[in-house]
């Protein structure tokens, strides 16, 4: 195996010192190491993170391989800065069964550009009425931990409790899309002034809190473990703050277009701006920012939801929710939380990966560990033209946006998977 001496790098906005790779793993961190065998890769100016780990990414096969595959997606991952991601279960087949979750786990150790693990479903073919076969996902090679019915909610507080149940037998985690379907028939973007204005059917804040309000309880009632997907208001921060200080077993993600972006986008009727749950006010994205740094919110995750052309470039009410995340994120954050790195290696790595139990990530480069690492150029600033990105689909918000940051390289287990800025499969 290959050995690379990353020289004068800033491990997680510390000094600059030195960080040797060698047979997988950091073998040496500190200045003026020598290693004459070793590719020298020049960190001046660079921070080196911890590898991210995004807990929410769709990456659509199998069944719409047109929009994404596992190979696609784990490159747009990978240039991101991601040396791991959880693929969501809402692909075609649902990945409800050991069959399917062990087809993705494979597709992404072939492509070998990320550690892809997969998210099981809840209920067979998330219809929401029958439990899936969690326990053989569970023991399947993919090794699932983590069940979601993305997507859609697991709306029936019966079987939200069975499933938090089940999974206690192997301390696994339900991740819930918290939309009570009752209160979103037929909604189109967030409830308040603007839909008003446009006449847009609306998505109350309540359909979301009130569905985390119960499923904490359940969660505290059963002693079992909760996952909130995509928070995106101020009142569901403060159930998560009220639950965590009773000490219910509840984490929580936020993503980076919900700590940017507001509602007065759907102004514009660009179903690029479509998402679920929707883009809220300005105070939302405030609270969002306050609870990220505060720990209320656990992490930032992606919720990487590439749609084909001809689902995202139609009328608003016929298009697909969802927008591409995964290249834009670390820039994002860096854009919303300023050079922070230690808070950005905790909310984009450690934590996703503990919440995940992905072993060997989330870990800052020290001696022993595996090396998987990301190096950030925290001065450059690049314009984001969506033809560019990795991933097969076009749908990002940040399109001609100028943003903070670039990802100069990524080692996934001491190999590189980007150098220089570019993927090399
Ligand atoms: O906007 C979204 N898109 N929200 C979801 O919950 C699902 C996702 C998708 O699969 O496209
Ligand atoms: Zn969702």
């Amino acid at each position: 195996m290959s050995s690379y001496l990353i020289s004068n790098v800033s491990v997680v906005g510390a000094a600059p010192t030195d960080v040797l790779i060698r047979d997988g793993v950091v073998a040496a961190v500190g200045a003026g190491l020598d290693a004459p065998e070793a590719t020298v890769v020049d960190g001046t100016g660079l921070v080196a993170l911890p590898g991210l780990v995004d807990l929410h990414t769709h990456l659509r096969e199998p069944g719409r391989e047109d929009a994404e595959t596992v190979e696609s997606g784990s490159r747009a991952a990978a240039l991101g800065g991601y040396t791991a991601v959880c693929a969501m279960a809402n692909t075609s087949p649902v990945a409800d069964t050991a069959g399917v979750v062990e087809q993705v786990w494979r597709l992404g150790r072939e492509a070998g550009l990320v550690d892809v693990q997969p998210i099981g479903a809840v209920t067979v073919g998330l219809a929401g009425e029958h439990l899936a076969e969690l326990g053989a996902m569970a023991d399947s090679a993919a090794r699932v931990r983590i069940f979601s019915d993305d997507g859609h909610c697991v709306a029936d507080p019966r079987l939200m409790r069975r499933a938090l149940e089940y999974v206690k037998a192997f301390d696994g985690t339900i991740a819930q899309h918290a939309e009570e379907p009752r209160l979103t028939e037929g909604a189109q973007m967030h409830e308040g002034e603007v839909s008003t204005r446009l006449g847009l059917t609306g998505w109350p804040a309540v359909a979301e809190e009130a569905i985390i309000a119960r499923d904490v309880l359940l969660a505290e009632h059963v002693g079992s473990r909760l996952h909130v997907c995509h928070v995106s208001t101020a009142g569901s921060v403060e159930v998560l703050r009220q639950a965590k200080a009773r000490g219910v077993r509840v984490t929580a993600e936020v993503t980076p277009h919900h700590l940017l972006l507001t509602d007065s986008r759907a102004e514009t009727y660009d179903p690029v701006y479509k998402v679920n749950p929707p883009l809220r006010t300005a105070a939302d994205i405030a609270a969002l920012r306050a609870a990220l740094v505060e720990g209320v919110i656990d992490i930032v995750a992606t919720d990487h939801a590439p749609h084909a052309v001809e689902d995202k470039e139609c009328e608003w009410a016929y298009a697909r929710p969802g927008m591409l995340g995964l290249e834009t994120a670390l820039s994002i954050a860096l854009d919303v939380l300023g050079p922070q790195w230690d808070l950005i290696a905790e909310r984009m790595s450690r934590t996703p990966a503990r919440i995940a139990g992905l072993e060997g990530h989330g870990l800052d480069p020290a001696p022993g560990v595996p090396a998987n690492l990301t190096l950030v150029d925290p001065a450059a600033r690049r314009t984001i033209e969506p033809a560019e990105l990795a991933s097969r689909s076009r749908n990002t918000p940040y399109a001609r946006m100028t943003l903070p940051g670039r990802i100069v390289a990524t080692f996934l287990r001491g190999e590189p998977t980007v150098l220089d800025g570019k993927a090399l499969k």
